[in-house]
């Protein structure tokens, strides 16, 4: 059985000096490829790094909207760079947050920094990794505008089974991780429940979120099972399904090579 963590850090702070031991850890369960993506300049260049030392290890860059200022050519000219290095398949993680950023002036930059990236990701033919925080409305709206020729996932997703449908119309993927293990997991469970299983993709958001039974532990790819088990449970399906499943539909988003 194989997994992929489609979306995880670490190029974080958290994994500095463990990143190879993570990586192993992550083999012997089963993880045989990641994707680290990057929030800030820094953090993009880290995963960049990482994507050429380790086989197995992807990156995504861009800036995150908690980090958003005013991009310029320069930044977008960086960025555009990074993609042509090895296993760099995606820009992210962009989008809106709105749960930590409540000025009104700093949403419009995130959203102005989000449409940009966008742009890019479209001129580079490469698919975008969202990330949306309380700002469903305004992502959704954005991606019915500006998302055309765009494939994607909304990573983490943690909005309404209504908002994903529309997002599947635009032919998104969605992203789930820890929270669906949570007890209070809301809508998670039908979600992952009615969600066409072409169009899931398993993630640890790692260090953050860690599934339980690892809940309140420092989250890392190896734990992508738990969340991949969960989604077993639900859907009633074996897990080597939802293994082969969900590490074909990454291979397809981001254009690794299949299994
Ligand atoms: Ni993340």
């Amino acid at each position: 059985m194989e997994f992929v963590d489609t979306h995880t850090h670490l190029n974080d702070e958290k994994f500095q000096g463990e990143e190879a031991a993570a990586v192993e850890r992550a083999r012997i369960a089963g993880v045989t490829r990641l994707i680290n993506f990057g929030d800030t300049m820094a953090s993009s260049a880290r995963a960049v790094e990482l994507a050429a030392e380790y086989e197995g290890v992807y990156a995504g860059v861009g800036i995150h909207p908690e980090e958003a200022y005013e991009l310029g050519t320069a930044d977008d000219e960086r960025l555009a760079a990074w993609t042509k290095e090895p296993r760099v398949v995606a820009i992210g993680e962009i989008g809106l947050d709105y749960y930590w950023e409540k000025d009104q002036e700093r949403r419009a930059l995130q959203r102005k920094i989000f449409v940009r990236q966008l742009d890019l990701a479209r001129q580079l033919h490469l698919p975008v990794c969202i990330h949306d925080r309380e700002a469903h409305g305004d992502t959704l709206a954005i991606l019915q505008r500006e998302g055309r020729g765009l494939r994607g996932v909304l990573h983490c997703y943690s909005g309404s089974l209504e908002t994903a449908r529309e997002m599947l119309k635009l032919g998104f993927y969605i992203g789930v991780d820890g929270p669906l293990t949570f007890k209070n997991a809301k809508a998670l469970p039908e979600l992952v429940r009615e969600v066409p299983l072409e169009r899931l993709l398993l993630e640890t958001d790692a260090p953050y979120l860690a599934p339980v039974p690892m809940r309140g532990k420092r989250n890392e790819p190896a734990y992508v099972r738990y969340v991949a088990e969960k989604v077993a449970e639900l859907r009633g399906a074996e897990l080597e399904e939802i293994a082969a499943k969900t590490t074909a539909n990454a291979c397809e988003l981001y254009g690794l090579i299949q299994p």
